[in-house]
């Protein structure tokens, strides 16, 4: 993993939305995974500015959402297919259609999780994704517990999601869907490439777990350990409880210097 630690929102957008220019550079027609949730905002915002400057193009890019609720209507505004495609797709050039995700709203979750998991293989996998972490160190929604080697599949969540995601329905936990279909952990290590965001002191002990503790479905994110290109971008407050952080950075600033 390489870790790197930003001194602002702006830097941290700027350096993942920088990722995603590359990408589509080199391959124009690149897969690739989206994860909702407040982490990647500023990002997918940033590629909306640098879209509409001519500097970047999802014409011929194909997406998959990482994971959706389980059980909510296609038009709820925390449906996070409507939530990515009214914060972010809508706002790019990607083509009709182009970009796909789990069907939460199927009288059978494992058919419909079954059918995901087929269509991310049918496309060739996916090139570059970008992940999030939950407070108990989920990515997706591979909750604790699951297995390492996971493909999609439905997700009963656990109490500290669903209370951390109370806050995009009203506050109330009870109003927040109790599983979701979620790409597996395998599923998402099969990703050539990922990019994980997190900010703010409420993630700092899912970070060192996930960096710098064993490999454990206790936290499921440390399963990005055995992957061979994750880069993991940082605030002050995220990195806090990193024993290694002055090391990671240096090591990130040096290979900067390399790839120069
Ligand atoms: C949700 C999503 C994850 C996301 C996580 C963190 O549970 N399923 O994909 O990474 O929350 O969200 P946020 O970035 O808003 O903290």
């Amino acid at each position: 993993m390489n870790v790197v630690t930003l001194p602002s929102t702006e830097a941290i957008a700027e350096l993942a939305a920088k990722h995603y220019v590359e990408v589509l550079t080199a391959k124009p027609d690149a897969v690739l995974g989206f994860a909702t949730g407040s982490s990647p905002l500023p990002t997918y915002n940033r590629l909306v500015e640098l879209c509409d400057a001519g500097d970047v193009s999802f014409a011929d890019a194909r997406g998959f959402l990482l994971d959706e609720y389980a059980g909510l209507p296609k038009d709820h505004p925390q449906n996070y297919r409507t939530w990515l495609n009214e914060q972010f797709i809508s706002k790019v050039n990607f083509q009709e259609g182009a970009v796909q995700g789990p069907e939460g709203d199927k009288d059978d979750p494992f058919a419909a999780a079954a059918k995901y998991e087929k269509a991310l293989v049918d496309a060739g996998g996916v090139d570059f994704q970008i992940l999030g972490i939950g407070t108990d160190g989920h990515i997706a929604f591979n909750e604790p517990g699951g297995s390492l080697s996971s493909l999609t599949h439905p997700q009963v969540l656990n109490e500290q999601t669903l209370v951390d995601n109370a806050r995009f329905f009203d506050g109330d936990v009870n109003q927040v869907p109790k599983y979701s279909i979620t790409q597996g952990l395998g599923t998402i290590l099969r990703a050539k490439d990922i990019i994980l965001i997190a900010q703010g002191e409420q993630k700092a002990e899912a970070i060192a777990a996930m960096v710098e503790g064993g490999v454990s479905v206790r936290w499921p994110a440390s399963v990005l350990q055995f992957h061979n290109s994750v880069t993991v971008i940082l605030d002050e407050a995220a990195a806090s409880q990193l024993k290694e952080k002055d090391f990671y950075q240096y090591v990130w600033e040096r290979e900067q210097e390399l790839r120069a």
